[in-house]
């Protein structure tokens, strides 16, 4: 089937529909919801089957909804009509959410049903049951549609809904004189990742996001009792939270203490050493160990890793490789494993082409720790998405086991022609092959973790359900292989080989060369592509390599 989806942005569901759909043999393209008219072409163009749309921020236009067939994802139950679905759902604490899939008509998310899947609501952030919970229910309920799409019994249901109003600030705000830790915390999950809740602090509008629980910590209603790292805890009337992330007013969303450096007035409230704290707390490294394996989990929010988190990131490693243990696990966060380099702390620095220099190098000192680590063989345990550097810091490790479902984005041109570096041009091409490695950067696609095994650039795909429970049994398995000693001085002997072959020292001052150019030479399209991306600026046009009804030779082959 042709289908195209037409989406505001290529984001995660997006691309996950997008790679499930062409895993499926449909000829599938992409055109961004720019304008009408971009759309109708895109339509006259590509003469799709079906049209999709993952996500949307407008209605499709009548020319369009009229004579094609187009069908809506809506993070909502069947019924449920709105634009903050989840944000209701999250907010009032409902059990069971789930998504619809509809047949555009005039009237939003009234359409005629075509499928629906139902899931178990965590009281988690927005942002998160996004990328796990609802895109797993899309992908379930969209190929059902698909499905549907050519059988001619079938028959789209009509149901009557309840329409739900946009979630404003004064639904959000917190009264922090009133309101206990779970009602702040619910408020703040409901709107992350956009638009966060409107607050003051400091005496200065902002938006909250990231926020964490706090267990042990108490103070004055309202009052900011301290700081960790880069977060800030406030107190509620029954204990307080941590807040990780704030957007000032007309700034960009950043690690709470980089949004108001006056923060760092506030008492310190440091946890002493890397393990795991027993009671909830802000704790974005973490260190558990048992039978012989250390669990390293690294909590950046966003999967965006700033030189100060790699440079601790790095102490941390090297701090859990002195431990007496066979095996370490590199867990990476809940819902991405690393996205690479922050490119919003690199938009807010003084100069963004120093921090981007002094960022990929504490990167690439953390990459080439994770290499020559030679007392443990490392295990990357994938369970979140990685995108650009981050899926390269985890082919570092000696294995790398890959959440199904998890999305990869193993390429860096996207971000302004960025060559890119953590050492790839090191451990892709025995894995991949050169034209492998090229295509793959070429091509600058999403790529499904099962994908990702079957080309043999990561070496497992594990079921979702259960993921870290089969890591950490996997885990201890191979530490407790009798074998491990010989294995870990097979590891040693092939380092010193490819070391002897090309050091790891020129892979690193090659790729940093071609990084220099980004950063500081005459082509600023790095610095452009970074600006647009933090500021979420709107797409003016499709990239051609989604756009495939665009592509020159194709239009030639259709005449
Ligand atoms: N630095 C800072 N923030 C980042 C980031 C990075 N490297 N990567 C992602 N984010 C943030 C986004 O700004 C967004 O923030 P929000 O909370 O305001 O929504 C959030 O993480 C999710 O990103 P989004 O792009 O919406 O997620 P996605 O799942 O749709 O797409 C990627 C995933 C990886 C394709 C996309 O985030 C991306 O291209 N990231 C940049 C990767 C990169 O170029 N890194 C630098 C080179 S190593």
């Amino acid at each position: 089937m042709r289908i195209l989806l037409l989406a505001h942005t290529f984001n995660s569901l997006t691309q996950r529909l997008f790679s499930e759909l062409v895993a499926l043999e449909h000829d599938v393209s992409v055109e961004f919801d720019i304008s009408d008219t971009v759309s109708e072409e895109a339509v006259r163009l590509f003469r799709p089957d079906l049209i999709i749309a993952p996500y949307l921020k407008r209605a499709i236009p009548e020319t369009i909804w009229l004579r094609h067939t187009c069908l809506i994802l809506h993070p909502g139950i069947v019924g449920d009509r709105g634009p903050s679905a989840l944000d209701w759902a999250i907010r009032d604490g409902l059990r069971e959410w789930g998504v619809s899939v509809l047949q555009a008509e005039a009237e939003m998310d009234a359409g005629p049903v075509w499928a629906a899947a139902t899931f178990p609501l965590r009281p988690g952030r927005k942002a998160s049951v996004y990328r796990h919970e609802t895109t797993e229910a899309a992908v379930r309920a969209v190929i059902a549609a698909v499905n549907r799409k050519s059988d001619p019994d079938f028959k789209p249901e009509r149901v009557s809904g309840q329409s739900h109003p946009p979630m404003r600030q004064t639904d959000r705000a917190i009264d922090w004189q009133r309101d206990d830790s779970a009602t702040v915390l619910a408020k703040i999950n409901a709107a992350d990742s956009f638009p966060g809740v409107a607050d003051t602090l400091f005496g200065q509008p902002c938006h909250l996001f990231d926020a964490v629980p706090e267990s042990m910590l108490k103070g004055a209603p309202g009052s900011l009792i301290g700081r960790r790292e880069t977060a800030i805890c406030r107190a509620t009337v029954n204990g307080a939270v941590w807040i990780g992330h704030i957007r000032p007013a007309g700034g960009i969303k950043l690690p709470a203490t980089l949004a108001f450096p006056v923060a760092a007035d506030l008492p310190e409230l440091p946890l002493a050493g890397y393990w795991k704290s027993p009671a909830p707390t802000w704790q974005d490294i973490a260190y558990e160990e048992a039978a012989g394996v250390g669990f390293l989990s690294f909590e950046f929010y966003n999967g965006a890793m700033s030189t100060a988190q790699c440079q601790r990131l790095m102490a941390a490693f090297l701090w859990a490789a002195a431990r007496p243990t066979s095996v370490i696990v590199l867990r990476g966060g809940s819902d991405f494993w690393s996205n690479g380099i922050h490119l919003n702390t690199i938009e807010a620095a003084d100069s963004p082409a120093d921090e981007s220099w002094a960022n990929i190098n504490a990167m690439d000192d953390l990459a080439e720790a994770i290499l020559r680590c030679d007392t443990q063989l490392t295990v990357a345990a994938v369970g979140g998405n990685a995108g650009a550097g981050g899926c390269f810091l985890a082919r570092a490790a000696d294995f790398v086991w890959v959440r199904d479902g998890v999305m990869l984005n193993p390429h860096y041109k996207n971000m302004g022609n960025l060559y890119g570096s953590e050492f790839w041009t090191y451990l892709l091409p025995p894995r991949v092959g050169a034209a492998g490695a090229r295509a793959m950067m070429r091509q600058r696609l999403p790529m499904l973790a099962v994908a990702a095994v079957k080309i043999g650039f990561y070496d497992a795909c594990l079921p979702a359900r259960g993921f870290h429970v089969d890591v950490a049994r996997r885990a201890v398995e191979m530490a407790a292989d009798p074998d491990i000693r010989e294995k870990l001085a097979v590891k040693r002997a092939k380092r010193l080989a490819d070391e002897a072959l090309k050091p790891l020292a020129a892979y690193r001052a090659e790729e940093l060369q071609e990084m220099n150019r980004n950063f500081y030479g005459f082509d600023p399209a790095f610095h452009v592509a970074r600006h647009r991306f933090v500021y979420r600026s709107a797409h003016s046009w499709t990239p051609l390599h989604l756009a495939r009804h665009r592509d020159p030779a194709r239009l030639v082959s259709h005449g």
